[in-house]
């Protein structure tokens, strides 16, 4: 430990928020609006949270396009996640979709429209109607930058309702006491200070981790920070072995190009110029859900009919739909085509290849957001003072396999349902005291250790081993040899993350040791999804085993939760949620708003 002495300022809230994103933001608002003293701590500048990249849109069923309905909505998801999801709280999130939405355009929100002037709805992967008979348009669209228009709106809401934002402040880790969540450590980038959030609830809303892959749809900071906190804290993460790959990312760079893509009319061809979907999926064809479609281009390219010199990717067609249709509801990925794929999406097709888009697993909550799953091992227990909300909980409407459009809608219901539930626990009761230094010691110690390391491995160089191999051992299609080497391989490489070297010393943007830290994240969650996924045997949604090639219900119809316990992973399971009524479902009707 260094001589400095990192001295800490304390904040009392009654809330505080980690994270910026969409589910976030909505939390913000909805607790700002009922009058709670909430602080949003954020490590980027809230209208750059991954949020801000969110293309094709957020389903609900408001028949604006044809006729449709939330049990249909329901169907659909439980089936798309091969039957993991919870079944509770994919009704909850279905009946609660078309309010929330009708309560962001109140808000502001900027959706495409039809001739008629309402939201425009356009077609996804596995949205249908009548229960599986007909195709749904289900996915409300702000042309293809839909979380981009969410996020600007929420953020202006919020301070309109005088949210307190604290931006570019990296949380490092939660302040427990005795099994309770008392606050937030964070340090302030600009400053260089050490601030401690005192609150009565901890809403981590921290997003994913898709940058333990080599390539990812997310954004450089999907780190999973809120994760691994959770981790450190001696707490699970759920059905971490689920990991979406989004059949379109652009090959080379891994930018999206939107399912809404498929969903206004654009096909996959193989070397043959087959459109091969056909054949995987009679029905839904290029509009199966997206691990069926994954899977599929995967299997054409092993089987020598990919397209390029190399012959390891596929073509996605747009140029049929005509330059109007592409400029008025496709105009960001047409621009992203050119710029990173070098091509014109009126006359040619774009190079694409299944790229890492989602994590299904994360922190275990009830539909209200509370997360659940103590330190002593037990997954049913909840964490008092602690909620989880967006990519970074797993309250599990995705299961083992998300459906396009339903992580915008997951992040308002949840982010609405959570700031419900934290102003019932919160309001009235006075401001947090601070509590003593000690309960933040350990996570002090571990940031000065970072920030002096001596070691011989630079992060750059562990990073790359780490997402090596995660691309290449906990891929699209797994079995036990490749996960038994990737277990071996993340071991390997939190050998050489205790040997990092770190140069910067400073603590005014210490970027490298911002790296270090967000490296270490990673690292603990990529341990728990290699050991999740070689436990699993058998193949489920987006968990593709060649050694189990079949869905084994008598077995596994159970939510994964890993621990890290003395560095171990400790692995227990919890049945799924089949029923739909455990809960009320409480249904808000939008308020109507003049402004
Ligand atoms: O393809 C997309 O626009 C992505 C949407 C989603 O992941 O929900």
């Amino acid at each position: 430990m260094s001589t400095i002495t990192y001295e800490t300022v304390h904040h009392q809230h009654d809330v505080v928020v980690v994270g910026a994103g969409g589910s976030g933001l909505r939390a913000c608002l909805g607790l700002a609006e009922a009058g709670l003293k909430t602080a949003c701590v954020t490590k980027v500048f809230p209208t750059r949270s991954h949020t801000v990249a969110a293309q094709g849109g957020m389903s609900a069923a408001l028949a604006n396009m044809g006729e449709d309905d939330w049990r249909w909505h329901m169907y659909d998801t439980v089936k798309g996640s091969d039957w993991l999801g919870d079944q509770e709280a994919i009704s909850f999130m279905c009946k609660e979709a078309p309010s929330a939405v009708i309560e962001l355009e109140h808000y502001g929100v900027p959706f495409s429209r039809t001739a008629e002037g309402k939201i425009y709805q356009r077609a996804f992967g596995g949205m249908t109607t009548h229960f599986g008979q007909g195709q749904a348009q289900r996915t409300c669209a702000a042309a293809d930058r839909t979380g981009h228009a969410i996020l600007h709106t929420l953020y202006q809401q919020s301070i309109r309702q005088k949210a307190e934002f604290f931006i570019e402040y990296f949380a490092l880790d939660l302040i427990m006491e005795d099994g309770v969540c008392r606050g937030v450590l964070a340090w302030c980038l600009e400053t260089g200070q050490l601030h401690a959030f005192w609150a009565n609830q901890v809403i981590l809303a921290t997003g994913g981790y898709g940058r333990a892959y080599f390539s990812a749809t997310s954004a450089h900071t999907c780190t999973g920070d809120g994760n691994a906190m959770v981790l450190r804290a001696g707490l699970p993460l759920q059905d971490m072995e689920f990991v979406q790959f989004h059949p379109t990312g652009i090959y080379g760079s891994g930018c999206l190009i939107t399912e809404g893509a498929r969903g206004e009319g654009g096909f996959l061809t193989n070397a043959d110029g087959e459109r091969f979907m056909e054949r995987y999926a009679p029905n839904a064809k290029d509009l199966a859900s997206r691990d069926v479609v994954s899977r599929s281009m995967t299997m054409e390219i092993r089987a020598g009919r990919g397209v390029g010199n190399d012959g390891d990717h596929i073509f996605l067609h747009l140029e049929h739909l005509g330059p109007d249709i592409l400029a008025d509801r496709l105009p960001g990925i047409s621009e992203t085509a050119r710029i990173f794929a070098g091509v014109d999406v009126t006359k040619a097709p774009i190079p694409v290849i299944p790229t890492v888009h989602y994590n299904m697993g994360g922190i275990p909550t009830n539909i209200h957001g509370e997360c659940m799953g103590n330190a002593a091992g037990d997954d049913l227990a909840l964490v008092p003072g602690l909620m989880a909300i967006g990519e970074a909980g797993c309250v599990s409407v995705h299961g083992a396999n998300r459906l396009g459009s339903n992580s915008l809608l997951d992040l308002i219901v949840f982010g609405r349902a959570s700031a419900r539930q934290a102003a019932k626990i919160a309001s009235g009761k006075p401001l947090p005291a601070r509590g003593e230094r000690a309960l933040f010691e350990a996570s002090i110690a571990r940031l000065d250790r970072l920030r002096h390391a001596k070691g011989d491995s630079s992060t750059a160089l562990v990073r790359l081993k780490m997402q090596r191999a995660m691309q290449s051992n906990c891929a699209v299609f797994r079995n036990e040899h490749v996960l038994s080497e990737g277990v071996q391989e993340i071991e390997d490489t939190l050998e050489m993350f205790a040997d990092l070297r770190t140069a910067d010393r400073s603590m005014i943007w210490n970027t490298d040791l911002v790296e270090a830290l967000e490296l270490d994240n990673l690292l603990a969650q990529s341990k728990i999804t290699v050991h999740s996924a070689l436990a699993r045997k058998e193949s489920r949604g987006a968990h593709a085993r060649d050694d189990f090639p079949d869905r084994d219900d008598q077995n596994w119809l159970h939510h994964t939760n890993g621990r890290l316990v003395d560095g171990r992973v400790a692995l227990s399971y919890r049945p799924v949620v089949l029923e739909t009524g455990t809960h009320e479902v409480e249904s808000i009707p939008p308020k109507a708003r003049v402004y």
